[in-house]
C-alpha cells in the first residue's frame, strides 16, 4: 500500500476511534478496566455487571460482535461498560490522557501458530511497553490462552520485561469466553508493573 494511502487509512481509523470515545466515554476519567480482543463480549459484559464501580472498555476489530455486546449491556442497563471497534495498538496510542488502565485482560488472543506469523502476535515487548505507559501504578495484566507455545513465550517475555513482572495472585474474575468454552485446556498468567521509582 502506498505510504499516503496507509496514512489516510490510519487517520480515518483514529478519527473513528475518537468519535466512538466522544460518543461513549467523553465524561470518563480515572482508572479503567480494558479487555483487548473481546470477541463476543461475554467476559466484559459479565465483568462490568459484577464490578459496577469500575469503568470498563472492551475493544475488538470485528464490529458486529461489538454491536451485539453493546446492545446486550445497554438492555441490561449497564452504564459502566463500552464496546469500541479499535485495533489494540492504535487504541493504546490514542487513549485519552484522562483515562489510565488499571486492569487489562487479554483472553485467548489469536495465537498465530506458524513461526513466520509470530510477528503478528499481540503480546510483544514493544506493545507491552506502550501498554505500560498507559497504565497506573496499580495496574494488572491478565493473559489466558489455550496455545501452550504462546503462553510460554508470554511468560518468558513478562519475566524479563523492563516494565512488567509476573505475579502470583488469584484470577480476578471467572467468566468463560467463546474460545475458552472450545478449549480443552488453557493457562493463565498475570503481571504487575515494575516499580518506576
Ligand atoms: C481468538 S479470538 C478470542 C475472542 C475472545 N477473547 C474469546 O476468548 O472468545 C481473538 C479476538 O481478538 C480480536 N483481535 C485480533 N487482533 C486484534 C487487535 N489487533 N486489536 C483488537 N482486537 C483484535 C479478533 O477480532 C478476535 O475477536
Amino acid at each position: 500500500m502506498p505510504i499516503e494511502t496507509a496514512q489516510a487509512v490510519t487517520a480515518s481509523r483514529v478519527a473513528h476511534l475518537q468519535s466512538q470515545l466522544a460518543a461513549k466515554v467523553a465524561d470518563w476519567t480515572g482508572p479503567v478496566t480494558l479487555e483487548i480482543g473481546c470477541g463476543h463480549g461475554h467476559f466484559m459484559a459479565a465483568y462490568a455487571a459484577a464490578h459496577p464501580d469500575e469503568r470498563c472498555l472492551a475493544i475488538d476489530i470485528i464490529v458486529d460482535r461489538l454491536e451485539r455486546a453493546q446492545r446486550k449491556t445497554d438492555r441490561a442497563g449497564l452504564t459502566n461498560v463500552a464496546f469500541l471497534r479499535a485495533e489494540a495498538g492504535l487504541f493504546i496510542d490514542h487513549l485519552p490522557a484522562a483515562l489510565q488502565l488499571q486492569r487489562v485482560f487479554v483472553l485467548f488472543p489469536d495465537p498465530w501458530p506458524k513461526r513466520r506469523h509470530h510477528k503478528n502476535r499481540l503480546l510483544q515487548a514493544d506493545f507491552l511497553h506502550r501498554l505500560a505507559e498507559r497504565c497506573n501504578a496499580y495496574a494488572r495484566l491478565g493473559f489466558r490462552t489455550d496455545h501452550a507455545p504462546y503462553f510460554e513465550e508470554v511468560v518468558a517475555l513478562l519475566a524479563e520485561h523492563p516494565d512488567w513482572h509476573l505475579i502470583d495472585e488469584p484470577w480476578r474474575f471467572e467468566q468463560a469466553t467463546v474460545f475458552q468454552n472450545r478449549a480443552p485446556a488453557f493457562q493463565s498468567c498475570q503481571a504487575a508493573l515494575r516499580s518506576r521509582a
